[in-house]
C-alpha cells in the first residue's frame, strides 16, 4: 500500500493521519517542532485507546494502527518512499512554498503532493515545485476522522492523472470526494460565507439579538448550531481571518465584507468557546439560543440568510466552481448543512429567490444583495435544480 507522509502534526495533520492509518497505510508524520509531534504522538495513542474503550475496535486493531505511525522530528527525507504527501502545517502562502520547494529534493519521481489549506491558491503552491502537475489541493474538514467530506483541488498545472490517483486514495478511506476549481475558498468556505456574514449583518443592523437569530436558524431552518454558536465553537480568529482572506482574495468583493463585530471580539481576545467569551459568555450567564415568540421575526431572519446562502451556492454553479451536485453534497457533508442549498432552492422555488434578494437589493443599493445571474437566467425561463 501507498506509504503516506503527513507534514504538521497539528490538529489537521493528526487527524488525517489517524484516517489513512486506519485505512491501512505507513504513514510518515512529520512537524518541525518536536512538542507539537510529541502531542500528536499522545493524542493518537490516546484516541487509538478510547475507540478500543468503547469497542469501536479491538485493542489489538488499535495497536496495530499505533504501529503504522513512523513520527519523524528533523530529517524530512525519511519521507523519500511516500507516494502522497500532504501538507498541514501554518496557513501561510511562503512557509508552504518554501517547505513544497525543499520536499522537491527529497521526494520519489512518482510522489503526489497535496496541501490541505483552507484559503491559499494551490496553483501559487504547486508553482513552487519544478513539476507542478504533481501538486493539488486536497481539503479535509476539522475533525478529519469524523467528516466525510474532502475537496479536491486541481491547480491548473495539476496532471489529471493525479487528479484520479490522489481522488481514488482517499475514497478508499471512506470519504467522500467532491471536485473544486482553485478558488477562494473552494466550495465550503465560499458558499457558507453568508451564514456568518448575513447573520453578523441582521445583528449590526439591530433587527434581532444573537439568541433569536441562533434560534431562528436552528428552529426554523433545521441547522444543527446557530451561526453565532458556530462562530464562536470554530473561534473568531480563525473565522475572522478566513473572511478577510476570501473578501480580499475576491479583489474586495463587498460580498465577502468582513464585520466590525467580529474583528472587535478578536481585537478585544474574546476568541469564542476555547477563550471561555466570544459572543457567547461561557463563564456565567451563558446566554444560549433563545425561543422568540415573534414567528414573524424568525421566518424572515431564516429567509434572509437562506436565500443569501442559495444565491452564493448558485454562483458557485454560475462560475464553475463545481458542480450543482457536488456543491449540495459538499455543504451537507462539509458543514452538516440540512439540506443541499440546491435542492432548497428547487423548493423555495427560483422566481421566490430572485424576488427576496431583488427586495434586499432595493432597500441597500449594495453589491452584496446582487442576484446570481444563474438565478435570474433560471426564473426567466422557469428551469429548475433538479
Ligand atoms: P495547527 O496550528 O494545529 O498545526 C500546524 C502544525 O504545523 C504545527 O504543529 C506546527 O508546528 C507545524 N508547522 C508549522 N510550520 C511548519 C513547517 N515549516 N514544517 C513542518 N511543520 C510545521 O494547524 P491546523 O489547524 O492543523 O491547520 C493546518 C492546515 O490545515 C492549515 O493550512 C489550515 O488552513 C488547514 N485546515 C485547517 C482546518 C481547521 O479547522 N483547523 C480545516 C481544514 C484545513
Amino acid at each position: 500500500m501507498t506509504k503516506i507522509g503527513i507534514i504538521g502534526a497539528g490538529a489537521m495533520g493528526t487527524g488525517i493521519a489517524q484516517v489513512a492509518a486506519t485505512a491501512g497505510h505507513e504513514v510518515y508524520l512529520y512537524d518541525a517542532n518536536a512538542d507539537a509531534l510529541q502531542r500528536a504522538i499522545t493524542t493518537l495513542r490516546n484516541t487509538l485507546d478510547m475507540l478500543a474503550q468503547k469497542g469501536k475496535m479491538t485493542e489489538s486493531a488499535a495497536d496495530t494502527i499505533f504501529r503504522r505511525f513512523h513520527f519523524v522530528e528533523k530529517k524530512l527525507d525519511s519521507l523519500r518512499d511516500c507516494g502522497l504527501i500532504i501538507e498541514a502545517i501554518i496557513e501561510n502562502l511562503d512557509v508552504k512554498k518554501g517547505l513544497f520547494d525543499q520536499l522537491q529534493e527529497v521526494i520519489a519521481p512518482d510522489c503526489m503532493l497535496a496541501t490541505n489549506t483552507s484559503s491559499l491558491s494551490v496553483t501559487s503552491i504547486a508553482s513552487a515545485c519544478r513539476e507542478p502537475q504533481r501538486v493539488l489541493g486536497i481539503h479535509f474538514f476539522n475533525p478529519a476522522p469524523l467528516m466525510k467530506l474532502v475537496e479536491i483541488i486541481p491547480a491548473i498545472q495539476t496532471n489529471g492523472k493525479i487528479v484520479e490517483q490522489a481522488q481514488a486514495i482517499i475514497q478508499s478511506w471512506n470519504k467522500t470526494t467532491v471536485i473544486a476549481k482553485d478558488t477562494p475558498g473552494f466550495i465550503v468556505n465560499r458558499v457558507a460565507r453568508p451564514f456568518y456574514g448575513e447573520a453578523l449583518r441582521i445583528y449590526e443592523e439591530g433587527i434581532a439579538d444573537i439568541a433569536t437569530i441562533d434560534w431562528a436558524m436552528k428552529e426554523v431552518g433545521g441547522f444543527k448550531m446557530g451561526p453565532f454558536e458556530l462562530m464562536d465553537f470554530i473561534g473568531h480568529d480563525v473565522n475572522y481571518t478566513v473572511t478577510e482572506t476570501i473578501f480580499q482574495a475576491f479583489f474586495y468583493d463587498p460580498r465577502y465584507k468582513p464585520s466590525f463585530s467580529q474583528k472587535r471580539l478578536v481585537e478585544a481576545g474574546y476568541l469564542g468557546k476555547k477563550s471561555g467569551r466570544g459572543f457567547y459568555d461561557y463563564n456565567e450567564n451563558v446566554i444560549k439560543p433563545r425561543p422568540n415568540e415573534d414567528a414573524v421575526l424568525c421566518e424572515t431572519i431564516f429567509e434572509r440568510i437562506g436565500v443569501m446562502l442559495i444565491n452564493e451556492a448558485a454562483d458557485a454553479v454560475f462560475w464553475k466552481v463545481a458542480t450543482k451536485e457536488d456543491i449540495d453534497l459538499a455543504m451537507t457533508l462539509g458543514v452538516n448543512y440540512p439540506k443541499g442549498l440546491l435542492k432548497w432552492a428547487d423548493e423555495w422555488g427560483i422566481d421566490t429567490i430572485v424576488k427576496t434578494l431583488d427586495d434586499l437589493y432595493h432597500v441597500y443599493h449594495e453589491d452584496r444583495y446582487r442576484c446570481s445571474p444563474l438565478l435570474r437566467k433560471m426564473a426567466k425561463v422557469k428551469e429548475t435544480f433538479y
